[in-house]
């Protein structure tokens, strides 16, 4: 089991559209998914289909109340499961910095996920800011996946995570962090700005890059909703191809992951 946070401390780049459309894809292919709603504004849990259901979320579990397993609700895409996130995971935060072990909160809530080997990737939606949810998602995680948008600033946005990521790593809260991938969404093919700034991004990241791009689509946003995923609303669409293809791909690199060196 592979745990990957999917963050950007910027908000609307496409963090929850990548955890909710890649997630249903590589279940698509056979892999058996959870994804963790740790954004309080609830997006990933209403993109399901789902409404917000007091108590049902990581709340309890983060506190030490309950075991994530009884919060693990099935969605009706097979092979995907999920933990909602609820209002109270907004206050969450406050309680978590008076423990003592508040940077590893998550990842000891996570343990028992390890410990048994029933999903082969689990995808922490994060929220979109630097707070102790998002540095307890980088201190959990086996790596990153980062979603960018392709707009001016992409590169200043990198850089910051990539200061971040160093900071987890000193502080000793998670030694192994790493860029696993970077991907470019809301690609808009009609601009020269967004040819652009992928280039610019692999210039700098290189291979750390996803090959597939994510087209801006309007399907993308109308998805959620309806509670589908994109392969279920749009299935031969360029937003369903593009994720089906992103899920290839990540499925591909970690088969050989070994092979990449660390950033
Ligand atoms: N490729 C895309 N094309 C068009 N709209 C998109 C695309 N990806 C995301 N969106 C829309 O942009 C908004 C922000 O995306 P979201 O995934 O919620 O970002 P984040 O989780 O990073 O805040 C949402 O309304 C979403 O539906
Ligand atoms: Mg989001």
């Amino acid at each position: 089991m592979k745990i990957i946070a999917v963050a950007n401390q910027k908000g609307g780049v496409g963090k929850t559209t990548t955890s909710v459309n890649l997630g249903c894809a590589l279940a698509e292919a056979g892999l058996r998914i959870l994804i963790i709603d740790l954004d309080p504004q609830g997006n990933a849990t209403s993109s399901f289909g789902l409404q917000e259901l007091e108590g049902e979320s990581l709340y309890d579990p983060l506190l030490g109340g309950v075991s994530i397993t009884e919060k693990i609700l099935p969605t009706r895409v097979d092979r995907v499961f999920i933990v909602p996130a609820d209002l109270d995971l907004a206050g969450v935060e406050v309680e978590i910095a008076r423990m003592e072990n508040h940077l590893t909160r998550l990842a000891d809530t996570l343990a028992p996920l390890r410990a048994d080997d029933t999903f082969d990737f689990v995808l922490l939606d994060c929220p979109p800011s630097l707070g102790i949810l998002m540095t307890n998602a980088l201190a959990a995680a086996d790596e990153l996946l980062t979603p960018i948008q392709c707009e001016y600033f992409a590169l200043e946005g990198l850089v910051k995570i990539v200061r971040i990521i160093e900071q987890v790593r000193d502080s000793g809260a998670n030694d192994r962090l790493e860029i696993g991938g970077i991907v470019m969404t809301m690609f808009d093919s009609r601009t020269n700005l967004s040819t652009q700034v992928v280039a610019d991004v692999r210039e700098h990241f290189g291979a750390r890059v996803y090959d597939t791009v994510i087209p801006r689509t309007v399907r993308l946003s109308e998805a959620p909703s309806f509670g589908k995923s994109i392969l279920e609303y749009d299935s031969n669409g360029t937003g369903a191809r593009a994720y089906r293809a992103l899920a290839k791909e990540f499925v591909q690199r970690h088969e050989s992951r070994d092979s990449t060196p660390p950033l």
